[in-house]
């Protein structure tokens, strides 16, 4: 059973954390701290947010990595994850969509490695749309005595210790999985708490929405093709807001099914493997859910670059199968 059952709604995210750590004897509490430190960011990216003025909101006038035009809130939540991450203590290395090469935090006997999407949907920040943060933690195969190396990075998905989201909408809700189930938590501005809120979140079997942005549809391929003129068929609603995180939290929390395929514009698929995909299948799966690229379980795939991108179908278990079946038709 899944020991946060025994947990009831408006328990602080703080006693859940320090509950859970009770279940390990041997548990160090380091991974609980590592926790609170992204917490402690979050705390402070979700009131960045919400100013929505002239210094947070608008591009700045540099491209990242991946040839993406950086939002300042990119840039703002990028430094602040690192800082909490650096001034905890716990992570030696960290994997950012913001930053080309490994960031080392100077914590060379920490043990675990973090890969993050500080703002996920950035596009949609100056309309006050939903976005989030996305974050991923390893335990690093290296010794504990040096930088975290770039195999300590690339590991597959199914390694991760735990995964979660923070999504910035009308409330900022953190939903995460330490590997036992997932739990989301809602923030009180007045109170500066998570509370938990929802429990043991159970993705259902089927759904009847799906998300995808169709104006790609003509290069998608032909079985996602046909599974959307499936969706049609049977009259599913379609909802796309264009923040990963937004459309995924609706799926995962009332059942639906998220693609973004490969593409001619995108042949490998647009979204990242390391810190999209891997926490968010972790996530998908964890609840009941799947996540594939179309051929292969996305938590099995090795990575081999830091901000490799991969195709994703992610979300409830039938209308994966059923993707996952009209691709091999
Ligand atoms: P990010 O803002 O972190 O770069 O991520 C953008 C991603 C994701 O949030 C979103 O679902 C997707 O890009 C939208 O892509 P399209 O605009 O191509 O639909
Ligand atoms: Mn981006
Ligand atoms: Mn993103
Ligand atoms: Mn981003």
């Amino acid at each position: 059973m899944n020991d946060a059952l025994a947990l009831p709604v408006g328990t602080t995210l703080d006693r859940f954390i320090q509950r859970k750590q009770e279940d390990f004897p041997f548990a160090t509490g380091e991974l609980s701290q590592l926790l609170r430190d992204i917490v402690l960011a979050a705390k402070i990216v979700a009131r960045d947010i919400s100013r929505f003025d002239q210094d947070t909101v608008g591009h700045m006038n540099t491209e990242n990595v991946q040839g993406e035009q950086q939002q300042k809130l990119d840039v703002i939540a990028n430094i602040r994850f690192i800082r909490a991450l650096r001034n905890g203590g716990e992570v030696c290395t960290i994997v950012s969509e913001e930053e080309e090469e490994l960031i080392h935090t100077g914590n060379q006997h920490a043990k675990y490695i973090v890969a993050m999407d500080p703002v996920d949907g950035s596009s949609n920040i100056d309309v006050n749309i939903p976005v989030g943060t996305i974050f991923a933690i390893y335990r690093r195969l290296s010794e504990a005595n040096g930088d975290g190396t770039l195999e300590d990075c690339l590991q597959q998905g199914t390694r991760q210790v735990a995964a979660g989201y923070i999504l910035y909408g009308a409330s900022t809700m953190l939903v995460y999985s330490t590997g036992n189930g997932v739990n989301g938590f809602t923030y009180e501005t007045s109170l500066g708490e998570f509370f938990l809120s929802h429990p043991d979140i159970k993705t259902p079997k089927m759904g009847k929405q799906y998300s995808c942005n169709e104006a790609n549809v003509s290069s998608f391929p032909l079985g996602v093709q046909n599974y959307l003129a499936f969706c049609k068929s049977e009259k599913y609603s379609s909802r796309y807001i264009g923040s990963l995180v937004a459309d995924f939290h609706r799926n995962l929390v009332k059942g639906g099914i998220y693609f973004y395929p490969g593409s001619t514009k995108n042949p490998g698929g647009k979204l990242r493997l390391l810190y999209e995909c891997n926490p968010l299948a972790f996530l998908a799966e964890q609840a009941g859910g799947q996540a594939t690229d179309g051929v292969e379980r996305i938590l099995d795939k090795q990575p081999t670059a830091l901000h490799e991108r991969c195709p994703l179908v992610i979300g409830s278990a039938d209308m994966v199968e059923k993707v996952k079946k009209y691709m091999t038709l």
